[in-house]
């Protein structure tokens, strides 16, 4: 590779940060593409995947396209871009793996008969490739023992720092749009779909959903809320496995069931906080959202 300037290696650096590839897991920085003979080198890599920016108007299926952050932005010099990190394009699984790791799952979530068991359970699962890229695992924060669970997509890169969901800037929103309702965290309690961070906060594969998916039925179970708030597209498909967008989605209550609820809870869409700091336009239905919740939460006993 030709000498780059200070300033094009600092905009090549920009962009990876960008892109997601944000820690250092080395002292030395590794030139891979100088280690390999030229006849190895792989062909530029396929575009990245659909960047999670929830577009309501659109009826996709949530999962694979309910996205959330803002894309990648390209390299900024005309140079040849260089393939997407690797750690950034999820690996692909054979089908037969694909079903024994939800097997897996779903055997060691209904083991869980209590939140630690279901977290120690959670953190020992190593059938989400997401776990070998992220900092920590994020289970879950507030309080257990609230009528109100909120779930949203995904740990985005402050969540995966703190272990904790929901604390970046989308999570203050959330917290705020929160507090309009009288509600805090201990007054409800809130995890994701997903217990891992996806590189470059891309939208989360299906595999990754389904391998995550039966301990985030044991956690409602656990937990038992009256009241379920999906927060974005992500959850809502996910737990409801409905294809419709958020727009359709949102707005209305549901009903939400599980063999081991004591009864069945409330459940409302709504957007994702990070949607609505990038359309805040949208803000006026998510306030209505929050209204649906307030009446409902005056009814609860
Ligand atoms: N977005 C989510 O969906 N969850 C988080 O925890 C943070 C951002």
């Amino acid at each position: 590779m030709p000498a780059m300037s200070d300033a094009e290696l600092l905009r090549h650096l920009a962009w990876q940060v960008q892109a997601g590839a944000d820690e250092a897991i080395g002292e030395t920085p590794v030139d891979r593409y100088a280690a390999r003979p030229p006849a190895a080198r792989p062909a530029p890599a396929p575009a990245p995947e659909p960047v999670r920016a929830e577009a309501p108007a659109q009826p996709a299926p949530a999962i694979a396209t309910a996205p959330i952050a803002p894309q990648p932005a390209s390299p900024p010099t005309a140079a040849a871009p260089a393939p997407a990190p690797a750690a950034l394009r999820p690996a692909a699984q054979p089908l037969a793996a694909q079903s024994t790791i939800a097997a897996d799952a779903r055997d060691r979530a209904e083991a869980a008969q209590s939140l630690d068991e279901l977290r120690a359970s959670v953190e020992a699962f190593d059938g989400c490739p997401l776990k070998q890229t992220a900092t920590n695992t994020v289970f879950a924060d507030g309080n257990p023992k609230a009528k109100v669970m909120f779930i949203g997509e995904a740990p985005g890169e402050e969540e995966d720092r703190r272990g904790l969901p929901f604390v970046g800037v989308s999570g203050q929103l959330l917290d705020r749009m929160a507090q309009y309702v009288g509600l805090d965290r201990s007054s409800f309690y809130i995890t994701n779909v997903l217990f891992w961070r996806p590189p470059g906060n891309r939208a989360p594969t299906q595999v990754e959903v389904a391998a995550c998916l039966p301990f985030l039925r044991r956690h409602i179970e656990l937990v038992g809320p009256r009241l379920l708030v999906f927060v974005g597209g992500s959850a809502a498909s996910a737990l409801l496995g409905r294809t419709e967008g958020i727009g359709k989605l949102r707005g209305r209550w549901m009903t939400y069931e599980s063999p081991g609820l004591a009864q069945p809870a409330s459940a409302l869409a709504t957007y994702h906080p990070a949607y609505l700091l990038r359309s805040p336009a949208q803000k006026r239905e998510a306030w209505r959202d929050l209204l649906l919740l307030k009446a409902k939460m005056a009814t609860l006993n």
